[in-house]
This record gives C-alpha cells, sequence and structure tokens, in this order.
C-alpha cells in the first residue's frame, strides 16, 4: 500500500474509487453538498429515499455519479472525533480490500474531526491504513496474491503538513507491523539468534542506528545470572541486544523489552492448553525493535537506546529448579520459587546493565503477568513506577495514541510479599497483586533511576487467531516524541 498527497478537487479524482465521509447523523458536509451541485442532486435524491449510510462506519458505494471522474464513490459515516477518524479508517481499509479496488481517493482530512490538525488527521489515516493492511503469509505455503493499492489522500491543507502525517503515520505502522511480525513467528522460527539476526539487519538498513550484540560467553562475563538462570535449560543460547539511535545531546531514553521467544514455564511447566501463545512473550523485545526502527525512520533529533535481553524458558536436566538461588548482576541474590516467573529474571539483569548509560528514563515493556487480565481486562497496558511525572507523561501519550495505558501502585507495603527467608529476593510473591509484586521486583533493581515497567500481557495481542496487534507501539512513539525539545 502506497500513500500520497494529492490537491485535487475531489469531484476530479480520477481512481476507482473515491471515498467521502459524512457524520453519522447524515448531514451534509462541504464537499458533499458541492457535488451534489455538480452531480444535478445526486446526494440529495439518494438522501430522501434514505439510501446514505446511517450508522457509523457503514459505508454504501454509487456507481456513474454525474460529474465525477472516478468508477465509483463511496460515503462512508463517520463518528466526528478522532476515535472516529481511526475507526474510519480501518473500515476503509477493509473495504478497499474487500472490493479489491487498486487505488482510491480518499477525503476526510478536511472534515473536523474535533479540529484535529491536518497532519494529525493524515497521520492518523496513513497508521491505521497501514495497520490494518496487515496480513501473516510467511507461514502459508500458497500466499494470497493481494493487490498493491495506491492511496490519495485528497485534500487542499499544506503540502508538508500532509506529507509529514502520512510520513509518520506509515513509520509508526512500519514499527508495528515490525512487532506484528515478531510477534507472530514460532518460536521454532523466532528464537533468540533470529532476533538478534533481525535487528541486526535493521540496523545495517537504517545509517541512525547503531547495534551491539552480546553472546552467552559476554553475558557470562557481566555476571548477568539472573538472566543466565532461565536460558541454561534450552538449547538455544541467550543474547543480549543494544540497539542505538543518537539524534540528540540529552541523555538517552532507554527501553528494556522482555525477550522470551518462548516461555514453557521450565520446570514449573505451564499446562498444555493455550501454551502456544507463549510465543508471544517476546512482544516487550518486539515492541522495542519496532520503535527503533520507527525513530530511525523518521530520524528523531533524540537519543534513544533499545535493549533486549532474550532467551527461551525450557524445562530439561539443565534447567533451573524451584528453590535455586542465583545472584544477579546487580550482586542481589534471588530464590526461584517459580521458573515461570522468568520475566522479572531477565528484565532485572537488563535494567542493572542499562543504568551504566545513564538514562533520562528507563523504561521496560514486557508481557509480564497474566495477572495483569486480571486486573484490566485486554483494553489498557498496565503501567508502574517509581517517578510519577515519566508514569504521567506515559500515560498521556497512550491517551494520545489511541494505545491506553492504566497505573497500578507498587507501594513498599507490598515489596514485604518479595522477602525471602534465604536470599535477598524471590521471585514470585504470593497469590496477591500478582502485576503489582512482579513490578515491585523490577522496582527493587531500578532504584537510583527514573523507570516505569509497562505490562503488556493484555494488550500486544488479544486472540490467537488475530494475532499480535503492535501494541505498545504507538504509545511508545508518542512518548518519544513527546521528550524532543
Ligand atoms: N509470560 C508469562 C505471563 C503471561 C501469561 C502473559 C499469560 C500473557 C498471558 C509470564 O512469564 C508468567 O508466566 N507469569 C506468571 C507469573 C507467576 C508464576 C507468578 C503468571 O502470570 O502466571
Ligand atoms: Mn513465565
Ligand atoms: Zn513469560
Amino acid at each position: 500500500m502506497k500513500i500520497q498527497y494529492k490537491n485535487i478537487s475531489p469531484d476530479s479524482y480520477t481512481g476507482d474509487v473515491l471515498i467521502i465521509g459524512i457524520t453519522g447523523d447524515g448531514e451534509f458536509l462541504n464537499t458533499l453538498k458541492s457535488m451534489d451541485q455538480a452531480s444535478g442532486g445526486f446526494f440529495s435524491a439518494i438522501q430522501k429515499s434514505k439510501q446514505l449510510p446511517q450508522k457509523n462506519n457503514s459505508i454504501r458505494t454509487f456507481y456513474q455519479v454525474p460529474n465525477t471522474q472516478s468508477k465509483a464513490v463511496a460515503i462512508i459515516a463517520y463518528d466526528n472525533s478522532k476515535k472516529g477518524l481511526k475507526q474510519a479508517s480501518k473500515h476503509i481499509c477493509k473495504y478497499i480490500k474487500e472490493y479489491s479496488f487498486c487505488n482510491a481517493g480518499i477525503h476526510l482530512v478536511d472534515n473536523d474531526f474535533e479540529q484535529l490538525s491536518p497532519l494529525l488527521k493524515a497521520k492518523e489515516i496513513s497508521q491505521n491504513l497501514l495497520d490494518t493492511n496487515y496480513t501473516c503469509e510467511t507461514y502459508k505455503s500458497k500466499k494470497r496474491v493481494e493487490n498493491k493499492i495506491n492511496i490519495d489522500i485528497i485534500s487542499n491543507s499544506s503540502q508538508s503538513d500532509i506529507e509529514t502525517g502520512i510520513e509518520q503515520g506509515s513509520a509508526i505502522a512500519s514499527g508495528m507491523n515490525t512487532l506484528k511480525d515478531l510477534g507472530n513467528a514460532p518460536g521454532n522460527i523466532c528464537t533468540p539468534r533470529y532476533l538478534a539476526t533481525y535487528a541486526k539487519q535493521l540496523a545495517k538498513k537504517h545509517d541512525g542506528l547503531s547495534i551491539e550484540i552480546l553472546k552467552e560467553k559476554e553475558i557470562k562475563e557481566l555476571k548477568m545470572g539472573a538472566l543466565l538462570s532461565v536460558s541454561q535449560g534450552s538449547a538455544e543460547k541467550p543474547r543480549l541486544i543494544k540497539l542505538e539511535h543518537k539524534g540528540g545531546k540529552d541523555k538517552p531514553i532507554i527501553l528494556v523489552g522482555k525477550g522470551v521467544t518462548f516461555d514453557t514455564g521450565g520446570i514449573s511447566l505451564k499446562p498444555g492448553a493455550g501454551m502456544e501463545e507463549m510465543k508471544y512473550d517476546m512482544c516487550g523485545a518486539g515492541s522495542v525493535i519496532g520503535v527503533m526502527e520507527t525513530i530511525a525512520m523518521l530520524n528523531l533529533p533524540i537519543n534513544v537506546i533499545g535493549i533486549v535481553p532474550t532467551v527461551e524458558n525450557m524445562p530439561s536436566g539443565t534447567a533451573t529448579r524451584p528453590g535455586d538461588i542465583v545472584t544477579s548482576m546487580s550482586g542481589k541474590t534471588i530464590e526461584v520459587l517459580n521458573t515461570d516467573a522468568e520475566g522479572r529474571m531477565i528484565l532485572c539483569d537488563a535494567l542493572t546493565y542499562a543504568q551504566q548509560f545513564k538514562p533520562k528514563a528507563l523504561i521496560d515493556i514486557a508481557t509480564l503477568t497474566g495477572a495483569i487480565i486480571v486486573a484490566l481486562g485486554r483494553h489498557p497496558s498496565g503501567i508502574m513506577s517509581n517517578d510519577q511525572a515519566l508514569a504521567d507523561a506515559l500515560l498521556e501519550a497512550g491517551d494520545k495514541a489511541g494505545d491506553r495505558a492504566w497505573q497500578l501502585p507498587i507501594w513498599e507495603e507490598y515489596v514485604e510479599q518479595l522477602k525471602s527467608p534465604f536470599a535477598d529476593l524471590q521471585n514470585i510473591g504470593g497469590k496477591e497483586a500478582g502485576s503489582i509484586t512482579a513490578g515491585c521486583f523490577l522496582g527493587e533493581f531500578t532504584k537510583d533511576v527514573s523507570w516505569a515497567h509497562i505490562d503488556i500481557a493484555g494488550t500486544a495481542w488479544q486472540t490467537r487467531k488475530e494475532g499480535a496487534t503492535g501494541r505498545p507501539v504507538p504509545l511508545l512513539v508518542e512518548y518519544i516524541m513527546s521528550q524532543i525539545n
């Protein structure tokens, strides 16, 4: 799908379909008014006979509209809000594909949408078209042949605004689709080594990105005993990936993504039903790689480092046993009461490692706990932080990006649940407040830095069939853009 700006009057658009919006209450907007006149009352006639779409996001197609140049004119009823524009864009994408159109002119940017700027409207449309257009055909022997679709954003707003919007929306969708590709890839393909190779190729493609990959030997030298206690049961060796985008002068924002390429639970084995979904347990890693791609594409003037600790969690004769005590890179000892609480084990070492680069903000992203779905359902991601200003900035970015999050407390009272009789900490905090105690565990390793944890177990994917969602790439990119001074 290719998206570009076109400054023409809608009725002179010559492609397959010209798509025009009306608000759900059926009120004629300016475009339709003038086209209605030019067509000799074509649209008012169909309005009279109640053939205009009524319900939000329903679309009707009309052929042979007098005095228009496109093969068809489609009218979509939309809800006049930012969320409405997102939904309309998604429906338009599905519609174009369903009708097998090869090109479409979309005339929506010059409509109101709660006075959103033309740039933001073009961004919203582009991002949602490309997000919705995603399919995962990689692992099918017969691939569906898809039309190359050309989209023209028809508007008389400033060309540079629209083009910037298209560029931003496209770059965010690219990052989301990279995350989806990585998340949907099965565990036998997407291994720690695969993630490292993928990141290396990404860095090669973008001048602004540099990369460093640590292998097991170097991870051992760094004394990352917590991370290694997870990987030691698997035949797949761990990796620690560091991607860097240098665009500014300030201290970096550091993103750390959980990269468990498959989570069996280890010796504390998970039940069989639904275990296949644990291929998504690297979606934190995928988000970080996706965001690095987006900011490299946009060449954002800011410093960002992405760190990905990646392992496979397997049971075997070399696997960690419940009760084992290991020493993390920080020096803190951890009693592993449950080998299925492995995410925090790899993250605590990665968070310790990250602090040598003196981050302005340190943010980890992880499919960390099933409990977050119990607490919040699958609508928001969960946020925990030791710095309210950082939490607020992330929450606001999520709202703005339509990729929402909700905060949970990590009061010191909860930390009590992590006290071990034998080690400095134990890796689980019991039945109550499972997401919070996971956050508190990470908090024990991030005391001297502004840090936030985003639990995406409920948002990174929703159902097995629909696959990865691309979240929270929009939230993270919005946050990073908000930090450019
Ligand atoms: N990757 C899982 C969390 C998860 C579970 C994400 C279900 C999405 C859906 C994580 O490693 C895990 O197994 N967490 C345990 C923690 C428990 C052992 C304290 C959990 O949530 O059950
Ligand atoms: Mn687990
Ligand atoms: Zn896990």
